[in-house]
């Protein structure tokens, strides 16, 4: 099935593109337009924080070092190895998205005008609009939603690691959230300002029937799982037409309905009226089913919601438990609230094994309590810093290794999920950014570092719901060389190999050398690094020899040729020595890995159309505003360009999403 869909797309690609559809294509440096709304360019967004160009210095070398070669006595059987988690599906690392910018990054609305980025269309395939990631079909069409292609394609990459995807839609903007039905222009989804006394400013969010066609088709894609949030802001009405239309249109692609988002924050955000507990909340919590709770910031303990009979109360209705954390926050410089915490100074502490440690250590009393109870324990929305990360570390390498030795060390501690946070264009700590509405002409996605912890994450348990994993604590429990061992059907299949350290002399660089008891090394094994030069890098990270692309250039497809290393085994000696470098990350192969099918969706179509036009993206990032003349007419159809079709491509000033762009989509927890 994977891969009938998208032969399936193609074939209706090709159909589309026979039919005699005419496509935009821009060719040649775009010079700024000399007047009118044209100019108005993007110069305002590119320093948006998802854009923040901030790089901080790497710490020094630690004194002393970490040693520099040590061995991993391993058990080649499970059966012989205590303290193992439980089984761990390749879908651990989800996405939390802030419900009020899923339109933002899985749709456009274009109000009868063209859209600029890779899209499809919803509904009927006729109506297929983009073939390459800067071509447009036009067609007119009445339907104005489209699913992003990029955004398939980074979900896809996961999915065809992990098997699915799962995504919860949520945060801050699911409590005033509700239901009309429909919108100006076919949106399925606007916002209007609702919640002033939420320090966040957080917007009501106004939904249609539509957002749930959207969620269904990207599902149908991508193989999306989800979790959606219920209004909690007024107990009197729950507002259930987001339970009910999940249910009906998205099927069993509805893992979960959560129900209160950081209710131990209701009484800060007035919310409720004060005196409101953990026995408030359990008592409110009972009106619903499907359940994922509490969903507690730290605030309250979840053991003060355990010790309310939450969990034997709702045993038959309860989906999983949840809680949400950030590790710090960066409220200060927008709010006043808090305290400042320098960049500089913060980035030591993401980048030791301590972190991840300490982040789960109040958690295993009831990761253990949740096992006894038979239910999932999810972390529902985490990041590096709440209130949108830092500048120069939530979007840096470092944040890469510090996201993925967190969540390994999550599934170590027994969680089964864990959501990375994700925001509009004001966060530092995306794992993707769409461009701005009103941009998506002029740039493409940008990728943050720790997606790739998300994709790593995917390949470190890969599909088969069978792996179980274990923090080694070798090289002495040095907290900069963290390692972990991962046995799925019963026997040791991959070994992680962090270096926090940046070196550029290679001094610190290690080998970890990797025995096997109850068994022997194979002849080889395979490696697959991910690498940067240094934990302060943003836009040249690495998997296996492939990269995303920089800042505006992402269209969700890994560049470059694959480079899985081989390193031969000592069989008499039964030892594996595999390097690491300072700083990077290694996942050691010992069986025989099944390939990756690559599945992506139509923005590869264009070369089986006679239109092969690209544009370099460095023409996309330097221009400054475009007008129709920019734009060049192409035709899917030999012979039927025609001049009539010829039409300005002007920045849409009118899209009211474009504001999205804008909304700020953290959220106020962690150590607040
Ligand atoms: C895009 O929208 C934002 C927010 O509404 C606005 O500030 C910016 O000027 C717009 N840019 C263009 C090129 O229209
Ligand atoms: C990055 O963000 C910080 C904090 O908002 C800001 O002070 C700085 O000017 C930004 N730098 C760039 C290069 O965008
Ligand atoms: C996709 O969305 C359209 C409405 O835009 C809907 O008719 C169709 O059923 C959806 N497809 C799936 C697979 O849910
Ligand atoms: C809850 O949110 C809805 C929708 O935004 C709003 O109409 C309603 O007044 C809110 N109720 C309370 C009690 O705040
Ligand atoms: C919480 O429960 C207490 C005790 O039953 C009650 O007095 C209080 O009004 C409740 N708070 C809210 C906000 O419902
Ligand atoms: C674990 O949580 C339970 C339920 O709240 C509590 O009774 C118990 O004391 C906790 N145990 C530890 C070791 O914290
Ligand atoms: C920030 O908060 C502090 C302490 O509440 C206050 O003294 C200061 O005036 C505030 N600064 C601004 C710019 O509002
Ligand atoms: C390691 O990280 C922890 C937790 O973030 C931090 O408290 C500690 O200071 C860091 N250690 C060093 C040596 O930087
Ligand atoms: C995770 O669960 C397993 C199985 O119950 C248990 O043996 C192990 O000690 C737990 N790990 C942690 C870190 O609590
Ligand atoms: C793994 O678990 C998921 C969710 O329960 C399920 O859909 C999938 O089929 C399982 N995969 C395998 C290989 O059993
Ligand atoms: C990117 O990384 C590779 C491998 O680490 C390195 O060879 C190359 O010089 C780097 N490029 C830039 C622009 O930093």
């Amino acid at each position: 099935m994977p891969l009938l869909r998208p032969l399936f797309l193609l074939s209706l690609l090709r159909a589309a593109a026979t039919s005699g559809v005419t496509i935009y294509d821009q060719i040649g440096q775009v010079t700024l337009a000399a007047t009118g709304t044209q100019s108005a360019a993007a110069p305002a967004v590119t320093t948006a924080a998802a854009y923040n160009t901030t790089v901080l210095n790497p710490p020094p070398v630690p004194n002393p070092p970490p040693a520099t070669a040590f061995t991993l006595e391993l058990q080649a059987q499970a059966s012989a190895v205590d303290g193992l988690s439980i089984p761990i599906p390749g879908t651990f690392f989800g996405f939390s998205v802030e419900m009020s910018v899923i339109t933002q990054l899985c749709a456009f609305f274009c109000g009868g005008r063209d859209c600029g980025a890779p899209i499809l269309t919803l509904g009927s395939w006729e109506k297929l609009v983009r073939v390459s990631s800067r071509a447009v079909i036009r067609r007119s069409h009445k339907s104005s939603s489209f699913v992003q292609v990029p955004l398939l394609n980074l979900l896809s990459n996961i999915r065809e690691r992990a098997g699915a995807v799962n995504i919860r839609i949520g945060g801050n903007t699911q409590e005033f959230a509700y239901y009309v039905d429909t919108l100006p222009d076919g949106h399925a989804i606007s916002k209007e300002k609702a919640d002033t006394n939420n320090p966040t400013q957080t917007p009501a969010v106004i939904y249609t029937v539509d957002l749930f066609y959207l969620m269904a088709n990207i599902s149908s894609f991508t193989n999306v799982h989800w979790y959606i949030g219920v209004p909690f802001n007024d107990t009197s009405d729950f507002r259930f037409q987001i339970v009910e239309y999940s249910e009906a249109i998205l099927g069993d692609y509805l893992l979960g309905v959560q129900v209160g988002n950081e209710p131990d924050l209701y009484t800060t955000h007035q919310h409720r009226t004060k005196p409101y507990d953990a026995s408030n909340y359990t008592i409110e919590f009972g009106e619903l089913n499907l359940l994922i709770g509490p969903s507690v910031s730290g605030t309250w303990s979840p053991e003060d919601v355990w010790d309310t009979g939450f969990i034997t109360d709702y045993a038959d209705s309860l989906y999983a438990l949840s809680v949400e954390h950030y590790p710090t926050d960066n409220c200060q410089p927008i709010y006043n609230i808090s305290i400042y915490h320098d960049p500089q100074l913060e980035f030591p502490n993401f980048l030791n094994h301590t972190s991840g440690v300490a982040l789960c250590e109040p958690y295993l009393n009831s990761t253990a309590i949740a096992q006894q109870a038979e239910k999932p324990f999810l972390m529902f929305e985490t990041n590096s810093a709440s209130c949108g990360g830092f500048p120069g570390i939530s979007d840096s390498f470092g944040a890469a290794l510090w996201a993925l030795d967190y969540g390994l060390q999550m599934a170590y501690s027994n969680f089964s999920g864990a959501m990375l946070h994700v925001g509009g264009q004001d966060v530092f700590y995306n794992p993707f950014t769409a461009p701005p509405t009103n941009q998506s002409m002029l740039f493409e996605w940008t990728i943050g570092a720790v997606y790739y912890s998300a994709l790593v994450a995917a390949e470190v348990f890969g599909k088969t719901n069978t792996s179980r994993i274990i923090d080694l604590l070798g090289n002495d429990a040095d907290i900069y060389t963290p390692q972990y061992a991962i046995y799925e059907n019963g026997a040791l299949a991959r070994i992680a190999l962090f270096n926090y350290v940046t070196d550029p002399t290679g001094a610190t660089d290690y080998t970890a050398t990797i025995t096997v008891n109850g068994g022997t090394v194979p002849s080889s094994v395979t490696v697959k690094y991910l690498l940067s030069d240094s934990v302060s890098t943003k836009n040249n990270i690495t998997w296996a020899g492939q990269t995303f692309g920089t800042v505006h250039e992402v269209d969700g497809r890994l560049k470059n040729d694959l480079n899985v290393v081989t390193i031969n085994c000592d069989t008499s000696a039964n030892t594996c020595a595999i390097p690491v470098p300072a700083p990077g990350f290694a996942l050691v192969f010992l069986t025989q890995e099944e390939s990756i099918e690559t599945v992506t969706y139509p923005t590869t179509a264009h070369t089986n159309t006679k239109n092969t036009v690209t544009v370099a993206s460095a023409v996309l990032a330097t221009s400054n505003g475009m007008s129709g003349s920019d734009w060049e007419l192409g035709s899917t159809s030999s012979g039927s360009k025609t001049s009539a079709a010829r039409r300005t491509m002007a920045p849409q000033l009118g899209w009211s999403l474009g504001l999205m762009g804008l909304l700020l989509a953290w959220t106020l927890s962690g150590t607040m």
